[in-house]
């Protein structure tokens, strides 16, 4: 396991070095963090993106969904994060019904870039076209969010996987290439079968991060409370535990990084398939 060496690689990571990385097949790999203690860790140990997510409303809040997350929690949480952190690239997470218009994605969008978030993620497919062409305009990077979309979880009906069959698949695609011609600059991909994960990593020039997509994905991205096995209730398939075998947090990260970096995280038994 090999940790980097900051005074050897403080350059920070930024929208252009992870598009470099995709097109040469380096894995980008991600964590979500809520907190600065956290943050400054897999910062300091090589983790080249931070989402702080809003799956801090069920790991952090101890919400059964994101849904009751706001604004001011996702701007809070980015700002001591984006605190302690000196090279990593930073994903703010906009929240459930922050976005419902192109006012209020400018406006909330706006405050989580002020509290140190470099992009925003947001949730759903070629509707939020518009929105993403301004918010581009207006110098705020986006990062789109497709497959289990856990804001959606009342519409989908239920955290279940996505993109199965033929017809759904397209529909997924169609909107991964609606959202880049937008101005998308990287795509999350959530629990979708992996020949859909690897379909979309070939049709988009931007990078695609993966969380229960497969192993082609030009990245991976998992909870930090699942990576480091402290999920209530049942283990979701693409999660797997890296403290389990190692012992310590900083090891258990490591192997992460490694295992994403050489492509043996996620494997099979972490994977979705179609009908
Ligand atoms: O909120 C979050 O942590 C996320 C990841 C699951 C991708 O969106």
């Amino acid at each position: 396991m090999s940790y980097i060496n900051l005074s050897e690689n403080l350059v920070p990571l930024t929208i252009s070095k992870l598009m470099q990385m995709k097109q040469e097949g380096q894995k980008i790999t991600s964590l979500t963090a809520y907190d600065a203690s956290f943050a400054a860790l897999f910062d300091r140990i090589g983790i080249e993106v931070i989402l702080v997510g809003d799956s801090l409303g069920n790991v952090i809040q101890g919400h059964t969904s994101t849904i009751p997350v706001s604004i001011r929690d996702m701007a809070y949480h980015t700002e001591c994060v984006a605190r302690s952190v000196k090279r990593a690239f930073i994903i703010g997470d906009l929240p459930f019904a922050s976005y419902t218009s192109v006012a209020e994605a400018v406006k909330n969008s706006a405050s989580l870039m002020q509290a140190g978030a470099q992009m925003v993620k947001m949730e759903g497919g070629s509707h939020l076209q518009e929105m993403i062409e301004v918010l581009t305009q207006h110098g705020i990077p986006v990062c789109g969010h497709l497959g289990l979309t856990p804001q959606s979880v009342n519409t989908l009906g239920g955290f279940k996987v996505q993109g199965k069959t033929a017809d759904a698949a397209k529909k997924i695609l169609e909107d991964a290439l609606a959202l880049e011609a937008a101005g998308a600059q990287l795509l999350v991909l959530e629990a979708i079968p992996s020949s859909l994960g690897a379909q979309i990593t070939d049709a988009l020039k931007i990078p695609t991060i993966g969380i229960g997509a497969g192993p082609d994905c030009s990245g991976q991205v998992l909870v930090m409370h699942d990576a480091l096995g402290a999920f209530p209730g049942r283990k979701p398939k693409f999660v797997k535990d890296f403290l389990a075998t190692t012992g310590t947090i900083e090891k258990a990260i490591a192997l992460y990084i490694e295992e994403v970096k050489k492509g043996t995280f996620p494997a099979p038994e972490h994977c979705f398939v179609s009908n």
